[in-house]
């Protein structure tokens, strides 16, 4: 296997919106990002992936693109994000941004121009159909349904056509089958690795390419949403060995392609495996959901299904182990907040920390999503005007049309799920507006800062802000470290429905990582080992007595260990 410095690598996630807000407009931007990465070096990550800053009208905060090479004026300028490339190089912090190239906003210049006429030269940038006609009345070319709910085409009166869009109506698709739209986007790429930038996460990657226009058959809805009509299909991987050739191997960029929930084990292989000339790693989603979250609307009654969880991320270590690198994150601005997912509200502290060590000694590199690091949870959401996500308000309008006499149940349901969840302020101190911000924020801050934020968590060193600067440490500086990287990973007692257990080997050394996920107190078998060292845990004083370690709520412990033979 080829080493690669982001295989060593621990990132993190910055939502600029909603990070830091230097220069007072109740927004985050650029400069505010620039002054806290002696923050951001001090906790140990040495690789940023920031969050849309191109210009847009923020339909979908900013994945809506309307210009490629501007900042949108809300998050400073050009020469900011310079000012943060260099600063953070110095740091030995490299950089990515995402890369935003399966549509563009309705106002980019592009598809201005291609919605005049059809024979406009920029017409086949974007994917057009005409509508059927069915008993005299116009209707979308299929019944194929969109993410952000509706149909996935918009009628548009002035050529009398309709557009993909498989996301929102101010989102069209780009069509990758024309060249041109490839050569655009390759100089979009190239641009900005010239400027500076060390690589990108590639959003919605896997459905740059579209099934034939066939009606989806005996649908429940009127707009079926059917991933298999424009996710992960044969041309994407054609458009995928273009990009790597011509951008992303020239340019020696790290690129992580989003590709959801859908992407098989065999299909992300096939992205992201070493030999596969495609991407680094992917994204997917598979661990995010290993609950009850849509079966319930009280928060309380979520129960994790650690089993589930288990063989969820034991499927994608194994897949890949000899054949690619995967990226290791809990969440990222599209899901709930972590605490508030797979933590414990009555043990916070314990199971914040429990499933930073769970996830991050795996095998992958480590991406931690703002705010994630001090324990951040969901936002208590009143009404839907509390909403600014346009995905969270379809969810609302689609939750309603189930029960329309009871708006509370919407309410509750597209909270639950809400991707503003992850998007409200970062806690940085118990000031106003929890740091954030010096001004009225215009994004939503959570009452929870005075008790979660990160001074408070920098100043005392049991806390999870604490726990992560150790996991990174053994992560990147420790004797670990070759091992953490590097090692094999091996999961034990799969059907446990309490407890995470995982071996890494590497050369002569093994760790044993145990994990609670109970409120209650597990007793787990240390016999087979001979325990060296207590590498790190989230409890004082361990409780081993004839060689049975009794775990208390959410306790997790790693241990040096020699096999007994
Ligand atoms: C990805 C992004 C999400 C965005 C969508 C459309 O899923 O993570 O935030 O809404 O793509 O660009």
């Amino acid at each position: 296997m080829q080493k690669k410095w982001w295989m060593e690598s621990v990132g993190y996630q910055i939502y600029p919106k909603t990070f830091y807000d230097s220069n007072h407009d109740g927004f985050g931007d650029i400069l505010g990002i620039y002054e806290k990465l002696e923050y951001l070096n001090d906790l140990g990550v040495n690789l940023i992936w920031i969050c849309p800053f191109y210009d847009s009208p923020m339909d979908d905060n900013g994945y809506d693109v309307r210009d490629f090479f501007k900042v949108h004026e809300s998050f400073g300028k050009l020469e900011d994000v310079k000012k943060l490339l260099d600063r953070a190089h110095e740091l030995g912090i490299k950089v990515i941004m995402d890369f935003v190239l399966n549509h563009t906003s309705d106002e980019h210049s592009w598809f201005i121009e291609s919605r005049k006429s059809k024979d406009n030269p920029y017409r086949d940038y974007y994917i057009w159909h005409d509508g059927k006609v069915i008993n005299d009345k116009k209707v979308e070319p299929t019944n194929w349904g969109s993410f952000f709910g509706g149909s996935c085409w918009n009628y548009d009166e002035l050529t009398d056509s309709y557009y993909m869009k498989i996301f929102s109506n101010k989102m069209p698709d780009l069509n990758w089958k024309n060249p041109k739209v490839q050569q655009e986007i390759v100089d979009v790429g190239k641009w900005w690795l010239d400027f500076g930038m060390d690589g990108f996460r590639i959003d919605a990657v896997s459905h740059l390419d579209r099934d034939a226009f066939v009606d989806i058959k005996n649908a429940k809805d009127k707009y079926p949403l059917d991933w298999h009509k424009f996710s992960n299909l044969p041309k994407v991987h054609d458009y995928l060995k273009m990009l790597n050739k011509s951008l992303f191997t020239t340019n020696d960029a790290l690129t992580i392609g989003e590709v959801g929930g859908q992407a098989t084990i065999k299909e992300a292989i096939k992205y992201a495996g070493f030999n596969s000339n495609e991407l680094s790693m992917v994204f997917n989603f598979d661990h995010n959901w290993c609950n009850n979250l849509f079966d319930i609307t009280n928060p309380k009654k979520l129960k994790t299904n650690v089993v589930d969880l288990k063989k969820t991320f034991n499927k994608w270590q194994h897949a890949f182990k000899d054949n690619g690198w995967v990226p290791l994150n809990w969440l990222n601005h599209d899901q709930p907040r972590l605490m508030s997912q797979y933590g414990d509200y009555k043990f916070p502290l314990q199971s914040g920390k429990m499933l930073a060590t769970a996830l991050y000694l795996m095998r992958g590199t480590p991406f931690i999503y703002q705010g994630e690091e001090i324990g951040m949870t969901n936002y208590p959401f009143e009404d839907v005007n509390d909403f600014d996500d346009i995905s969270s308000r379809a969810t609302y309008t689609y939750e309603l049309e189930k029960t329309p006499d009871d708006p509370v149940r919407a309410l509750k349901v597209a909270s639950l799920r809400s991707r503003d969840n992850a998007r409200t302020a970062m806690q940085w101190n118990k000031e106003e507006f929890a740091g954030f911000s010096d001004e009225n924020p215009k994004v939503l801050v959570n009452r929870n800062y005075k008790k979660i934020n990160v001074e408070t968590q920098l100043n005392d060193q049991k806390s999870l802000l604490n726990h992560y600067k150790k996991i990174i440490h053994l992560r990147r500086f420790s004797e670990f470290k070759d091992l953490i990287v590097y090692g094999s990973y091996e999961q034990i007692d799969i059907e446990n429905e309490y407890i995470y257990v995982y071996k890494r080997i590497y050369e002569h050394q093994t760790l044993l990582v145990i994990n609670s996920f109970s409120r209650k107190k597990q007793v787990y078998q240390l016999k087979h080992y001979d325990i060296k060292n207590i590498v790190i845990s989230n409890y004082d004083k361990q409780k081993i007595k004839n060689r049975e370690l009794t775990l208390r709520p959410f306790e997790s412990i790693v241990f040096e260990v020699k096999e007994k033979l």
